[in-house]
């Protein structure tokens, strides 16, 4: 129960295949307090199914400024200090999931940037006067950043900005005593990568590509984020952590 009497964050459920779900089991397993953020009505109702009575929930749309400042002042109204901060957020339009990446269109672009990369910055701004020492703030990210995965695109792109946003984050929160990772997942079966084209080719590709042949579980990824916002990782700094089972090996 490494993280008895801590109050964590968890921004990204949808449903219960998401990543965030994953995370939320594993930080509850070892004691969390949590506050659930969701982007919307349609995501609350799925929330709602999943979450127990003594959970928060606030709404929290990465895109707009406001939101964001209502969400984290709801949380400090309740909450005062928190201890950690996980970061599951990810959007493009399907149509730049496709084709030729020269044909990315500079609204699609900047969408993707917008919720994919520079809402990491967004909430790491708005936590920051929350966070006790100690604390941990991990994102999702994949390994699309660094090589071209077929269709993934715009997206990847927009991994590489997140990824080199951590590194720089970590520095700035380092410097108060709070610690900032990215975990790289392995492909899997989600809302947000059934908008890449092929998706289903991408995950048999990668699940054949494991270890021993069988597919990274959201639980597998989430007990590694559970440890990351941990004190227990007060010496990871700004790093890239991939729990892929071994697929960015082969
Ligand atoms: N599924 C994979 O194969 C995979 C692999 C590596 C990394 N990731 C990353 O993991 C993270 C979680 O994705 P997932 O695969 O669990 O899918 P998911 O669809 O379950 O989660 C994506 C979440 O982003 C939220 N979101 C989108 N736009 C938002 C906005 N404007 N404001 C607030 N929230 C918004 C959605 O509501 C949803 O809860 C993403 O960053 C994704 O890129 C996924």
């Amino acid at each position: 129960m490494f993280l008895k009497d801590k109050k964590i964050v968890v921004m990204g459920v949808a449903n219960s295949r998401s990543i965030a779900w994953g995370c939320a089991k594993a930080l509850k397993a070892q004691g969390a307090t949590l506050v659930y953020t969701y982007q919307n009505e349609r995501m609350e109702k799925q929330l709602a199914k999943l979450a127990e009575p003594e959970d928060m929930l606030v709404e929290c749309d990465v895109s707009n400024d406001e939101s964001i400042r209502r969400t984290f002042s709801t949380i400090e109204t309740r909450f005062g200090k928190i201890d950690g901060l996980v970061h599951a957020i990810a959007y493009s339009k399907k149509e730049e999931l496709t084709g030729d990446i020269s044909n990315v269109s500079r609204d699609g672009y900047g969408l993707a940037q917008d919720v994919s990369a520079f809402s990491l910055l967004a909430v790491s701004k708005a936590v920051k006067p929350l966070l006790n020492k100690g604390a941990g703030i991990v994102t999702l990210t994949y390994m699309g950043s660094e090589r071209a995965i077929p269709n993934y695109n715009v997206m990847g792109i927009a991994k590489a900005a997140l990824e080199a946003s951590v590194r720089y984050l970590a520095v700035e929160f380092g410097k108060i005593g709070v610690h900032v990772n990215a975990i790289s997942a392995g492909a899997i079966k989600t809302l947000a990568v059934s908008g890449v084209d092929g998706y289903k080719g991408l995950i048999r590709e990668s699940d054949s590509r494991t270890v021993d042949g069988e597919g990274i579980t959201i639980e597998e990824i989430g007990e590694v984020a559970a440890f990351l916002v941990s004190p227990l990782a007060a010496g990871v700094i700004g790093d890239i952590i991939y729990v892929d089972k071994g697929v960015h090996l082969t």
